[in-house]
């Protein structure tokens, strides 16, 4: 269907709605749906969390799951874990893996991915989002949207925009400078919009400069429909308005919520009130009306029939929405997405040392292995907040292990460490998510009681005695989901129930043990990363998550993920804790009268997130971004840049390309292996407004042993900008430029002057 007929369509069944029609189509009537009008057969919008797989079904009006099995569902990797995996075919496969779950369970829009860039790493919901780095959020999250959207079903990126805290998340305002927005908090966005056509944007919960995201017209008009041209549709965060003017003249189309007063919602009957009153024109809603008739057109909801009909005046168009009866049925649960969820959590597994080839062991010569650790035998998949779904199955780390060593080795467990009994309550952490006026409450480190501590003591002494006996010891800890978790932040960066003393203990006793850090966020690490000799990362990886995890450990994968972001030392090393008030500072009396906020958090650093800021300050990091270790290892050699032919270089768009930057890699080393081969930008001579280096371009490559392939990527000349605050426009780098071809962001391989 073409735009003009689209457009036609729209109109049609436009003009057919009454007010009260419209009214009741622009705001939720049970949590996650939106009506429809059944006299002319327009549906309602159902909408289905998230980006870890399709969530449990709940009551209408209630925060209670429905409670039968037919929502057992695939539980895909993270998008922490697809960044880590920097395969954009496998950010693809994950896409359509969701967005065939999503339709198979009846949804038409799965409120994902989120592609917050991961500021601030006590943020609870990092494991949702994908990097620090623009450049590799705008890579992935385009196949991703994309494969989401093949089941004629939409993705809905959020949360828009600079939602990078959970502290104080529905009334913190943000702050930060025009520059840092156009080069750090944008391009996800637009890549997803723009490139990816997602069908659908979150609004987030918090303001940015004075408003909140949901009615805010400069992020929402001026931004989004505006610069970007953005004719989909624009949902709310669940509860994410406060005002029915300004939600209603401004660009949002559909206001969802946590609370079972729908009619009560800012764009119910307030708003209906209002429009009666004429103190809101109707026309804003008339615009509101055709995105989701459009949106639905879009993902073949409905089709449009239209007929001429008599009447007294002459001929009308009579319309009418009818179903599209080829639109995709979707498939969930299948053993299709199970193998594609282990070929993502394959590669999302990050080897982060690996001193004297420790891994990978041989699980014929072994004997006996040990392993410890809670996080080894948790299930995680049905925590965390939104993300939260009824997984058909979880393979754990401890089963994973197990599985890989097979039946000719003894595999013993022991926890290594208290974690208190979880929390069981009735009530969904949801329903009482939007009392904005609680004041705010970290997850603080939980305090250990003195019998808590007796319990870890014994359990320490335990796992120690052990570790002295077995052949192999294996120590999975981390975090789970009461600290990688929606709605709190941390308070630090430190290992919660005395990991710290167990690794150290337990590291004593057998230094060849190998350390498995489980975990959404980055975790302090110092107190015992220098003794050990391997160290592992991964994440939510899925459902065959310790699948693949015994699989690296055994060598049966050779991996190849690396980090999608910096590991830093602790919280106080990092630009958050350097420049920042977070959580935020509380508001000044003059900006109390016109914010309806409690703090403002500014983004001081700037640009200067991540590894732009670790570089740049010469700051100490425990793993940079970009790493990650293989068995094998990697030559690069001939790094070359080419102008790209065609049009001059003055005449060319931002977004064209400028230099194809090749470099050879080979596999030096005697196991087939995969590479990520970054590739950063930077002045020559770095001026002090400017990070060193930024990524730019990347790709991944396969390598059997003694192959050597040629990498290359096509960089634009907005590789080579910056954004230019005074003149509101990208500004080509004076004098010349250095590409460097990486192997992390730390560890570089070569690098080249070329002359802009
Ligand atoms: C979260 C969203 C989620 C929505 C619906 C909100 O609390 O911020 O990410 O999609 O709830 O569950």
């Amino acid at each position: 269907m073409n735009k003009k007929e689209r457009e036609k369509k729209v109109e049609a069944l436009l003009s057919e709605l009454t007010l009260e029609e419209k009214i009741s189509m622009i705001h939720g009537s049970e949590f996650f749906k939106s009506p429809g009008v059944e006299r002319l057969g327009i549906p309602p919008i159902v909408y289905s969390d998230g980006p870890m797989g399709v969530r449990n079904d709940f009551m209408p009006a209630e925060w209670k799951t429905i409670g039968t099995t037919a929502d057992e569902v695939s539980y895909a990797p993270c998008n922490s874990a697809i960044a880590a995996t920097w395969n954009r075919s496998l950010a693809w496969s994950s896409g359509r893996m969701l967005g065939e779950e999503a339709r198979g369970r009846g949804k038409d829009m799965l409120l994902a991915p989120g592609i917050n860039i991961k500021r601030n790493p006590l943020c609870g919901r990092n494991f949702e989002y994908m990097s620090e780095d623009p450049c590799l959020i705008s890579e992935l999250v385009v196949p991703l949207i994309e494969g989401i959207q093949e089941s004629d079903v939409s993705a809905c990126v959020k949360h828009f925009i600079c939602n990078s805290q959970e502290a104080e998340r529905y009334m913190v305002n943000v702050e930060l400078s025009d520059r840092a927005l156009q080069e750090i908090y944008l391009p996800g966005f637009e890549a997803a919009v723009r490139k990816a056509k997602s069908r659908a944007v979150m609004a987030a919960y918090n303001l940015i400069r004075g408003k909140h995201c949901c009615e805010n017209k400069w992020l929402l008009n001026e931004q989004l429909r505006g610069t970007w041209k953005y004719d989909g549709l624009i949902v709310s965060d669940w509860g994410g308005n406060h005002n029915t003017k300004d939600a209603a003249e401004s660009a949002l189309d559909v206001e969802m919520g946590v609370k079972p007063d729908f009619d009560n919602y800012f764009m119910a009957q307030p708003l209906l009130k209002m429009v009666k009153n004429g103190e809101i024109d109707e026309s804003f809603i008339d615009e509101k009306i055709r995105n989701i008739l459009r949106f639905m057109l879009y993902i073949r909801m409905i089709d449009v029939e239209m007929n001429e009909v008599k009447t007294k005046g002459g001929k009308v168009i009579k319309a009418k929405a009818v179903p599209v009866e080829d639109r995709d049925r979707g498939c969930y649960a299948t053993v299709g997405h199970m193998e594609k969820a282990l070929e993502t959590a394959r590669e999302a597994v990050i080897l982060l040392k690996n001193e004297n080839g420790r891994l990978p062991i041989n699980p014929k010569k072994t004997r006996k292995v040990l392993v410890i650790g809670d996080n080894a035998n948790r299930r995680q998949a049905n925590g965390g907040g939104s993300a939260e779904i009824k997984a058909l199955f979880e393979i754990t780390p401890l089963l994973g292990i197990a599985k890989a060593f097979g039946g000719n080795t003894e595999v013993k467990y022991t926890k290594g460490y208290y974690v208190p009994p979880k929390k069981t309550e009735e009530y969904n952490w949801q329903a009482e998510s939007v009392n904005i006026e609680d004041v705010y409450q970290a997850v603080a480190q939980k305090k250990d009681t003195a019998t808590d501590k007796k319990k870890g003591k014994a359990l320490r002494d335990e796992a120690v005695r052990l570790a002295r006996e077995y052949d192999e010891v294996i120590f999975v800890g981390g975090l789970d989901h009461d600290y990688d978790v929606e709605d709190h932040d941390r308070t630090d960066m430190k290992l919660p129930y005395g990991q710290d003393e167990t690794i150290s203990a337990v590291l004593a006793a057998n230094p060849n043990t190998v350390i498995v850090m489980f975990a959404g966020s980055p975790v302090e690490m110092s107190k015992w990363a220098d003794k050990a000799k391997a160290i592992i990362w991964m994440g939510y990886n899925g459902m065959e998550g310790g699948t693949a995890l015994g699989e690296v450990i055994t060598g049966a994968v050779n991996p190849s993920g690396k980090l999608p972001e910096t590991l830093p030392v602790d919280f106080k090393s990092t630009p958050v804790s350097r420049f920042g008030d977070y959580p935020g500072r509380k508001l000044k009396k003059e900006e109390s009268s016109r914010i309806n906020a409690h703090l403002t958090q500014t983004f001081n650093e700037g640009v200067f997130v991540g590894y732009r800021y670790y570089e740049k300050y010469n700051v100490p990091v425990q793993f940079p971004f970009g790493h990650g270790l293989s068995y094998t290892s990697f030559k690069y050699s001939g790094l070359a840049v080419k102008n790209v032919e065609g049009k001059p270089v003055s005449k060319r768009k931002l977004t064209e390309g400028m230099y194809v930057v090749s470099v050879k890699v080979k596999n030096v080393g005697n196991c087939d292996g995969s590479e990520i081969v970054q590739f950063y930008v930077g002045e020559e001579v770095p001026s002090e407004e400017n990070p060193i280096k930024e990524l730019k371009g990347f790709d991944k490559v396969f390598l059997k042993p003694g192959e050597e392939k040629v990498v290359s990527v096509v960089l634009p000349l907005k590789a080579f900008a910056h954004y230019d605050e005074e003149r509101s426009e990208w500004v080509m780098m004076k004098g010349k430029a250095k590409i460097y071809a990486a192997s992390s962001s730390v560890d570089v391989r070569l690098e080249k002057t070329v002359k802009l």
